[in-house]
């Protein structure tokens, strides 16, 4: 598939993504999110912790919940409890987790080694979905023979709108590189669009990881958090987009200004956002704050320093307000 626009994500990430953070995302040039993986069997028990992660505001267009579990009538009940929310435009299921406390329940990563089991759930939730279903996958399970070609084919004849695939299998967790050429592969093999992940980090890797993919468009994970910048920057250097980022917009003088200091500036922008945007969606929560505080100073000079001083901050607001000053100073510096 040649794409002269292909579409960005921002990937579902535990403990990253969550709802000020994919608006965010979006506002910095993500054209699409994905919310934190979110048990089915939780949601079907009424966890309010669950249906916090999978919850949505007017500012999130459009609103994609990812769920997973090992049990298909739980995962049916989940998709149909989804569907009683309107906001939702599509529901996404996890195949790529790998944390043997998901596998062990014959969930995430676990199933591409059922590829039968993997097809009649997927199949059982597109049944009662008013929303189009979309799988992320991994390779296979990294025992026998890759099986995501097979079940990529399958889950096309079943009617699923579109495929995430992470290059590496579930044994390889995070280590590695991820095999863009087997994406390929799974791209060739299906008309529908398929989304290549892993290992995308700036204009260099997403560039390259769309030509040698051929896929419809690229997930970026890691190298967003605490930088959703990076989707900006990205489709600037790929000549993608016009206009000027949103920490620039009143701001001229910083376009000529060293690295070190647009970061610091583009993060400070976003810290800010990111601050704001809990409070427009009802969704402050300290240790989120404190995750996302942590990511947004990382690779910074003086960073390290300045983490350690957030151990001592134990009020929220005060929180915010030290990493937003300390943003601001490195950019002023
Ligand atoms: C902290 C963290 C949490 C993650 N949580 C999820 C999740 O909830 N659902 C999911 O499908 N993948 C999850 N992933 C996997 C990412 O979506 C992505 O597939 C993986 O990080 C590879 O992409 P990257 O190389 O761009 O990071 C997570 C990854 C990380 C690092």
């Amino acid at each position: 598939m040649n794409n002269s626009n292909p579409p960005f994500f921002l990937a579902p990430m535990e403990g990253v993504s969550d709802l000020p953070f994919r608006i965010l995302a979006r506002e910095c040039g993500a054209d699409f999110t994905i919310s934190e993986f979110t048990s089915s069997t939780a949601l079907t028990r009424g966890s309010v912790k669950s249906w916090t992660k999978v919850s949505t505001h007017p500012l999130e267009d459009p609103f994609i919940p990812q769920i997973f579990g090992g049990d298909i009538n739980e995962m049916v009940k989940a998709t149909e409890l989804l569907c009683d929310n309107r906001s939702v435009e599509i529901i996404d299921i996890n195949f790529g987790c790998p944390a043997p406390k998901v596998c062990r329940n014959d969930a995430g990563a676990a199933l591409l080694g059922k590829p039968d089991k993997l097809v009649k759930m997927v199949e059982a939730c597109i049944d009662v979905s008013d929303v189009p279903i979309s799988a992320k996958l991994r390779l296979g399970t990294g025992i026998g023979d890759d099986t995501a070609i097979e079940i990529s084919e399958r889950l096309e004849e079943i009617g699923v709108f579109r495929l995430c695939v992470h290059g590496r299998t579930l044994k390889q967790g995070y280590r590695g590189e991820a095999d863009w050429s087997k994406i390929s592969k799974i791209v060739d093999a299906v008309s529908i669009p398929v989304i290549a992940n892993g290992d995308v980090v700036d204009a260099k890797s997403a560039s390259a990881c769309l030509s040698q993919t051929g896929a419809a468009g690229v997930m970026i994970g890691r190298g967003a958090i605490g930088n959703p910048q990076v989707f900006y920057q990205i489709k600037q250097e790929m000549g993608l987009i016009n206009g000027k980022a949103p920490w620039i917009k009143d701001n001229d003088e910083w376009v000529d200004s060293d690295e070190i200091k647009r970061d610091f500036m583009a993060r400070s922008w976003c810290w800010n956002r990111y601050v704001e945007l809990t409070k427009l969606t009802e969704t402050e929560n300290k240790n989120a704050l404190k995750r996302h505080a942590i990511s947004f100073t990382k690779h910074l000079p003086g960073g390290s320093k300045f983490r350690g001083s957030l151990q001592e901050v134990k009020e929220i607001n005060q929180l915010s307000k030290n990493v937003s000053d300390w943003l601001k100073n490195g950019a002023n510096k």
